[in-house]
């Protein structure tokens, strides 16, 4: 076991960003990128980074159909960017490597939200340096609401029924200092010994309702984690990466890697206290080649005490999101990626200059991801949600059922992807797919492409 704590610190619940309407209805959003101190211990303060704040960021929060704006204001000394994981938007408002803001600058993307309920997030993504920006401390949660999912009765006050929980991985040093060199382990990148949960280090929650839902983030650069309670109680999963499943999967472990979210309802008893942990991780895989985690990591995350009375007024609906129906789309391209040897995706590492394909406007492609090496990748495409068709030809397993934007590769297996571009061409400005480990990511394991238009 790694990462025992004494769950004395509240859990720091993420404040929802403010927001004020332009004349033309737009929801504008300001946030400042800035340095910081951040007291996680006792003794010295640790040197962070956080947006409107010394550590992560403000979540943010918007409905379908409104139109968001932000001015983003970079206060460090170095160039960095903010990317909108898991959104649906112009290439040139995506926030990737491309859209990097200098010191001192500030950025202005726009774009109507349209994507259904769902727990995306933000990120920087400069070119070769995403892993160190994160790590310092740049995330923040983005949080869609929908009329379907307000329609249903599930869990759903921010902060108290209805919890975010950015989950982090930290190797401090002996001045309580992130180095991500130091915590630097093998390619595989940086693996941390203690936990933060929304900067929080030893969280406990204090519950007020029997059923309450957690929005779990892996913001980590590498660590795979597998999510449990310490007495094994079943928990439902309501929704993944894209939104709401179809239905709720009743399970006791769920796996994430770095960059994947889920959303889960779980049911308390009065008066109880159980700890959210993570057990060690199934990579696919234990020889000798190296795993990502340690093979007996276990971690605690999160301690939960309810109280001796708990409101009883939330309930999971049997039927929740609408499945993804892709499969039965005419599929205008195939494509396939092998992601191998810690840089490079088809044999090519990411180069800003080379844009790798281009696919056309309003059709479905399929591409067939194999993770060629004996330890774990993952995989991420921006601009879309996919469907996770088959995992080595087989249906998928209850957790890969609902809408997609990074999935876990196991070693040697195949997935087979199916996405949709519907609109937002640009001939010149690519979106990315990679490797969502950020040490793979920032070495190269990345690639790029365009959405074209007719006659592009
Ligand atoms: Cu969350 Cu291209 O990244
Ligand atoms: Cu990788």
């Amino acid at each position: 076991t790694v990462g025992e704590v004494g769950f004395d610190s509240p859990l720091a619940i993420p404040p929802l960003a403010e927001s004020e309407s332009d004349s033309s209805g737009a929801r504008v959003f300001n946030l400042e990128i800035q340095a910081g101190e951040t007291q996680f211990k006792s003794g010295r303060a640790t040197e962070t980074w956080g947006v409107n704040g010394t550590y992560l960021g403000p979540t943010i929060r918007a409905r379908r159909g409104e139109e968001v704006a932000f001015a983003i204001r970079n206060t460090l000394d170095e160039e960095t960017s903010i990317h909108w994981h898991g959104m649906h938007l112009p290439a040139v408002m995506d926030g990737g490597p491309h859209q990097a803001v200098s010191p001192g600058e500030e950025w202005a993307p726009q774009w109507t939200v349209n994507q259904p309920a769902s727990t995306l997030w933000y990120h920087p993504h400069p070119h070769g340096q995403t892993g160190r920006h994160v790590y310092q401390g740049l995330a923040g949660m983005f949080i869609i609401d929908d009329e379907e999912s307000e329609g249903m009765n599930l869990p759903s006050e921010y902060g108290v029924d209805d919890v975010p929980m950015v989950v982090q991985d930290k190797k401090f040093d002996g001045d309580n200092q992130l180095d991500d060199r130091a915590a630097f382990m093998s390619m595989q990148g940086i693996l941390g010994d203690e936990i933060l949960v929304n900067g929080t280090l030893g969280p406990y929650f204090e519950v007020t309702t029997r059923l309450v839902r957690l929005r779990l983030l892996n913001g980590s650069n590498s660590r795979l984690y597998n999510f449990g309670f310490a007495d094994d109680r079943e928990f439902s999963l309501i929704a993944t990466d894209g939104g709401l499943l179809p239905g709720p999967w009743e399970t006791d472990r769920l796996q994430l890697s770095p960059g994947e979210r889920a959303e889960i309802v779980v049911a308390f008893e009065p008066g109880e206290t159980i700890d959210l942990r993570s057990h060690p991780a199934d990579e696919g895989y234990s020889g000798p080649l190296g795993r990502l985690n340690g093979a007996e990591d276990r971690l605690d995350v999160c301690r939960f005490q309810a109280a001796e009375s708990l409101a009883d007024e939330t309930e999971v609906p049997s039927e929740l999101g609408t499945a993804p129906d892709l499969d039965g789309e005419d599929v205008a391209e195939e494509r396939s990626f092998k992601l191998s040897g810690f840089n490079s995706i088809n044999g090519d590492q990411m180069d800003m200059a080379r844009i790798d394909f281009g696919v056309r406007e309003g059709t479905v492609e399929v591409w067939e991801v194999t993770n060629a090496d004996g330890y774990m990748h993952n995989f991420h495409v921006h601009d879309v949600q996919y469907q996770v068709l088959t995992v080595d030809g087989e249906a998928p397993p209850p957790q890969l059922a609902g809408w997609k934007d990074t999935v876990q590769l196991v070693p040697q297996r195949k997935y087979r992807l199916a996405m949709r571009f519907s609109d937002y061409t640009d001939p010149n400005l690519p979106y990315m797919y990679h490797c969502h480990i950020l040490m793979h990511e920032d070495s190269g394991m990345m690639g790029q492409f365009v959405v074209l238009g007719e006659g592009e």
